[in-house]
C-alpha cells in the first residue's frame, strides 16, 4: 500500500505489537519454555563468571584440593545445562516464528482471495507477491530475534550486574559511565530506525515487482531491445534498496561502536577504581577479575540490546504492512436473495461507470435490453466501454448510477456468489492453472464433474482432438498459465469450462480475436453450441462473426449509438455500416496476405 504520511508511531506501534502477539498466543507454553531456556542460558554464563573469583583466589592462590577436583566438573555441568537452554530457546523461538509466518501468509492470501477485483489494479502485483514471500518472513525473523535478544541479553546484563554487585558494589559504580551512552542510543538511534524501516518495505516490493515485470515481458524486452532500459530501471530500484539497507547498517554500526567505546571507558573506570591505593590493599585479585569479566561479558549483550530497536521496528513495520491488507474491506455484498437459476432477462438502465483510478467515465448512460436466450453483440472502437459494460455483470465493478436488472430485480439484491453462478465468461487471455486439463475444465465449483461430463464439454468445445493427442489425455499437466498450449487451445479449454458451467448468461469478450482462421472456425462452432439458449453478450472485432446476432449494439465513448440487427444497421447506413464496409473491403486483402 502506498502511505502518504508517516503514522503516529507510539500508539499505533503498540496496537500492531499487541496484534502480533495475538498470533503467538496459542504457543504460550512453548514460549514459556523458550524464555526459561533463555534465562538458563544467561544464568549459566553468570554462574561461570561468578566461579572466576574462587577459581583465582582459592584454586590458584591457595591450591584448594576440593576445588581442583570439582571445578572442571562444574564447568562441564554449567555449560551442559546452558547448551540445553540455548537449544530449547532457539528451537522454541523458531517454532513460534515459523507458525506465525504460516498464519500471516495464510491471512494475507485469504485477503487476496476476498478483496474486490479493483484492488488488483491499484497495487503492483510484485508488491502483492513480496508481501506473502518477503514481508511475512521479516515479521517472524525480526520479532523472534527481538524477543531473543531482549530476553537472553536482558537476562545476561541483569545477571552480570548481579555478579558485579555481589562481589563489589563499589566497583559496580564504573557502570555509571555507560548510562549516558545508552540513553543517547535509545533516543537518537531508534528515531532513525523508524524513519528508514518503513521505506525498506516499499522498496523490497518494487524489487520483486520489477523482476516480475521483466520476467513476464521477456519476449517484449528482447524484441524491442529493452534490455538497457530494464537494466537501468532495476539498477535504480536495487540502488535505493541498497542505500536504505546501508543506512540501517550504519545506524547499527554507530550504535554498536558507541556502546563498545563507552564500555571501554567503563572498563577503564573499573580499573581506575580498583587500583586506588586504599582499595588495592584489601581487594583480592579474584574479585577484581570476576567483576572485570562480568563487565566484559555484558558488552556483547549491551551491543545487541542497543540494536534491538532495529529488529523491533523492522518487524513492526512489516507486520503493519500485512495488517493493512488483511484489514481492507472485502467485496461489498449487500445482496440477500439467492438466485437459483436466472432466466437471463437482462436490462441495463441508464448505467454510468466512473473508474476511480483516473476519474475516467467509461460508461455514460447505457440503456440496453437483452432478452432471455438471445445474442447481443457489442461492437465499437477500443476504449468505447465494451469490456467495462460486461465487467459490471459479475459485479467486478458496480455502476455509479443507473441500474442493472436481472429477471425483473435490481441485480444488487442477489447475493454475489449466486449472481456469479449465473455467468460463464470466456475472455481474451485465458488463465490456466498449473494442474491437469481435466481439473482446468472442471475448475472451482465445477470440481465435482464426472470424467464423462468433462469429456463431453471438451468435445463440444472442439477441444477433444488436441487433448487426446496430449501424452496423458485430459490428465496431462498443463504448465503455469498454460504455457505448453497454444492460444487457440487454451481458448477452447476455457470454452469447455464455460460449457460445463452451463450458466444462463454467457459473456464472450473478444474470445476469438487472437486466433488463426482454422482455430477460429473450430472455436466459432464451439461458441455457437455454447451460446444456444443462453443470454449471450459477445464482444467481437471481426464483424463477420456476429452477423447472426439477435441485436448488435454499437458503442462509442461510453454510449450506445446504434442498435439493431445486422440488416437494420446496414440499412441505417451509420457507423456500423461504415465499419462493416471497411472490414468487408479489407477482407480480400487480408486473405491474400494470409
Ligand atoms: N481498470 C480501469 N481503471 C481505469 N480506467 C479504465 C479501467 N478499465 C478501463 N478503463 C478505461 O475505460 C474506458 C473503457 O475501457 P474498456 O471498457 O476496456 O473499453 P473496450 O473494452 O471497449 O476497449 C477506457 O477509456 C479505458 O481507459
Ligand atoms: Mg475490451
Amino acid at each position: 500500500m502506498t502511505r502518504t504520511k508517516p503514522s503516529v508511531w507510539g500508539a499505533q506501534s503498540w496496537a500492531v505489537y499487541k496484534r502480533l502477539l495475538g498470533y503467538t498466543r496459542r504457543y504460550w507454553a512453548i514460549g514459556l519454555l523458550a524464555i526459561v531456556g533463555m534465562a538458563v542460558d544467561a544464568g549459566g554464563l553468570a554462574l561461570f563468571t561468578g566461579l572466576l573469583q574462587p577459581m583465582i583466589d582459592k584454586l590458584f592462590m591457595h591450591k584448594d584440593a576440593f576445588l581442583i577436583f570439582w571445578m572442571p566438573i562444574w564447568i562441564i555441568g554449567i555449560f551442559f545445562v546452558r547448551s540445553l537452554g540455548t537449544f530449547v530457546s532457539t528451537y522454541g523461538m523458531a517454532y513460534i516464528g515459523r507458525h506465525v509466518v504460516q498464519a500471516m501468509q495464510q491471512d494475507v492470501f485469504a485477503a487476496y482471495l476476498r478483496l474486490p477485483a479493483a484492488y488488483f489494479g491499484i497495487e503492483p502485483s510484485g508488491q502483492q507477491i513480496s508481501r506473502v514471500t518477503y514481508t511475512s518472513e521479516q515479521v517472524a525473523s525480526a520479532s523472534t530475534d527481538a524477543v531473543k535478544i531482549a530476553i537472553t541479553d536482558g537476562c545476561t546484563v541483569i545477571a552480570m550486574f548481579g555478579v558485579m554487585l555481589y562481589f563489589s558494589p563499589y566497583l559496580t559504580l564504573a557502570l555509571l559511565v555507560l548510562v549516558p551512552a545508552i540513553a543517547l542510543i535509545a533516543t537518537v538511534v531508534s528515531r532513525r530506525y523508524r524513519q528508514i524501516s518503513r521505506r525498506i518495505q516499499g522498496s523490497m516490493g518494487s524489487v520483486a515487482g520489477t523482476v516480475e515485470e521483466s520476467v513476464g515481458a521477456h519476449r517484449e524486452i528482447r524484441i524491442f531491445g529493452g534490455q538497457e532500459h530494464e537494466a537501468q530501471r532495476f539498477d535504480q530500484v536495487v540502488r535505493r534498496t541498497r542505500r536504505l539497507n546501508l543506512k540501517i547498517a550504519a545506524t547499527n554500526a554507530a550504535a554498536s561502536s558507541t556502546v563498545q567505546f563507552s564500555a571501554a571507558l567503563a572498563l577503564a573506570a573499573l580499573v581506575f577504581l580498583g587500583t586506588r591505593p586504599q582499595v588495592l590493599q584489601h581487594m583480592s585479585p579474584g574479585v577484581f577479575f570476576a567483576v572485570l569479566t562480568a563487565m566484559g561479558a555484558m558488552l556483547p549483550s549491551l551491543k545487541r540490546l542497543a540494536n534491538v530497536q532495529a529488529n523491533i521496528q523492522r518487524g513492526l513495520s512489516a507486520a503493519e504492512d500485512l495488517f493493512e491488507v488483511v484489514d481492507l474491506p472485502p467485496e461489498v455484498d449487500a445482496g440477500k436473495q439467492e438466485l437459483a437459476r436466472a432466466h437471463g432477462d437482462l436490462r441495463f438502465e441508464g448505467v454510468r461507470l466512473v473508474y476511480p483510478r483516473h476519474g475516467v467515465e467509461a460508461l455514460r448512460g447505457v440503456d440496453l435490453h437483452c432478452a432471455p436466450g438471445t445474442v447481443t453483440a457489442l461492437v465499437g472502437r477500443s476504449g468505447s466501454g465494451k469490456t467495462s459494460l460486461v465487467s459490471l455483470l459479475p459485479r467486478f465493478v458496480t455502476p455509479n448510477a443507473g441500474r442493472i436488472v436481472l429477471d425483473g430485480q435490481d441485480y444488487k439484491n442477489y447475493t454475489l456468489p449466486s449472481l456469479r453462478r449465473q455467468i460463464a465468461w470466456v475472455g481474451q487471455d485465458v488463465m490456466l492453472f498449473d494442474d491437469t486439463v481435466a481439473n482446468n475444465i472442471a475448475y472451482g465449483e465445477l470440481a465435482g464433474a464426472t470424467e464423462l461430463e468433462i469429456i463431453e464439454a471438451a468435445e463440444a468445445a472442439n477441444a477433444l482432438d488436441f487433448i487426446q493427442a496430449l501424452p496423458q489425455g485430459i490428465h496431462t499437466q498443463v504448465g503455469e498459465s498454460g504455457n505448453t498450449l497454444s492460444g487457440g487451445q487454451r481458448q477452447r479449454i476455457a470454452i469447455a469450462r464455460a460449457i460445463l458451467k452451463n450458466a444462463p448468461i454467457l459473456i464472450l469478450d473478444e474470445a476469438t480475436s487472437a486466433l488463426d482462421t482454422e482455430s477460429e472456425r473450430l472455436i466459432q462452432q464451439a461458441l455457437q453450441r455454447l451460446m444456444h439458449a443462453r443470454t449471450t453478450l459477445v464482444i467481437a472485432h471481426r464483424l463477420s462473426t456476429i452477423e447472426g446476432a439477435d441485436q448488435i449494439a454499437v458503442m462509442d465513448r461510453g454510449h450506445i449509438i446504434e442498435r439493431g440487427t445486422h440488416a437494420e444497421l446496414l440499412a441505417l447506413d451509420g457507423q456500423y455500416a461504415s465499419l462493416y464496409r471497411l472490414q468487408f473491403n479489407d477482407r480480400p486483402a487480408a486473405l491474400g496476405a494470409a
